[in-house]
């Protein structure tokens, strides 16, 4: 059997709850899916794409089907299945968006896998976020900007990436491992000179960083969001835009877990009605965009 020699981690935006993914019970088998395209380098699909495009996220949004080989750990566990690929919103997000959602994308694929290995918490930001920084630096034209919860650093890469050689971005990280991984990360990009990873948590980190920020991202663990609101309205000024993920504790439909949905309440409590700031909460996605009046 010929292999083509480009290993294929599913994508984010191909996923669907039918396909195996990272666990086969009926072999007992788990660890990362990889899909080998069959005959080399000749893919077949079949409507004539070219190979290329399967490689990215946004570039599969209008293939319907095509024929693949299944590889489980390296093992070849199936041959020729014909899938048909759903049209999901992300899909046809990464056809709109285009290269927007591929910048540092091999940050937020290498966050994947290391989460899966290591079963911890980096949860990379969606791709289909990616535009928002370019987006707020056109906005704000920030000169700094401030993270806590920097993971394998795909978003404070997305940051410096989008303020340009100019701006400085802080990233706060507790876990010295992701810190280290980031910091490598940020070498090989020639991203270093720009971001600065502080090693500690949120709440310890914060009260020794002076302002002002001019966009702060809280991508962190939520139950200590309500400690950091005197830290936003002290390291922000007017103009200062903060968009805070990992707001969907307080909203999802999942019985008991995860816990903190009281901490997101008391923080957006604060943040709406507490604060000098104007905020706005992205209903699905639940981040909140806030603005310093
Ligand atoms: C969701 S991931 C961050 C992902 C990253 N912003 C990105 O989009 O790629 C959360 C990260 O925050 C770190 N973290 C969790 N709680 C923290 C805290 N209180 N202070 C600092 N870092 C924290 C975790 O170790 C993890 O690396």
């Amino acid at each position: 059997m010929k292999y083509c020699h480009s290993r294929l981690l599913v994508p984010q935006a191909w996923r669907h709850p039918s396909w195996p993914e990272v666990h086969d019970p009926i072999r007992g088998l788990s660890g990362s899916l990889e899909w080998r395209r069959r005959n080399g380098d000749e893919c077949r699909c079949t409507d004539g794409q070219s190979a290329s495009r399967l490689n990215s996220p946004g570039g599969c949004a209008g293939l319907t089907s095509f024929s693949m080989e299944v590889v489980f750990s390296g093992r070849p566990v199936r041959q020729g299945w014909r899938w048909t690929m759903p049209i999901t919103p992300l899909s046809i997000l990464g056809r709109l968006y285009g290269d927007q959602m591929r910048v540092h994308e091999d940050l937020h694929r290498a966050s994947n896998a290391h989460r899966r290995s290591h079963r911890c918490d980096v949860y990379p930001s969606d791709l289909a976020q990616a535009p928002l920084w370019p987006l707020l630096a056109t906005l704000v034209h920030p000169r700094r900007f401030l993270e806590i919860g920097c993971g394998l650093g795909y978003t404070a890469a997305l940051m410096a990436t989008a303020g340009g050689p100019g701006c400085r971005v802080d990233t706060i990280e507790a876990n010295p491992l992701h810190a280290d991984l980031a910091e490598r990360a940020f070498a090989v990009k020639g991203l270093s000179s720009r971001i600065r990873v502080h090693r500690g948590s949120g709440k310890t980190v914060l009260p020794g960083l002076r302002g002002p920020y001019d966009v702060v991202f809280l991508d962190s663990d939520w139950q200590d969001y309500p400690r950091y609101l005197s830290h936003l309205v002290r390291l922000t000024r007017r103009g200062s835009v903060v968009v805070s993920a990992n707001l969907f504790p307080l909203f999802g439909r999942w019985g008991n877990g995860p816990p903190g949905k009281n901490s997101v309440r008391a923080y957006l409590r604060g943040l709406i009605r507490d604060s000098p700031f104007r905020t706005y909460i992205v209903r699905g996605d639940w981040h909140a965009i806030s603005v310093r009046v």
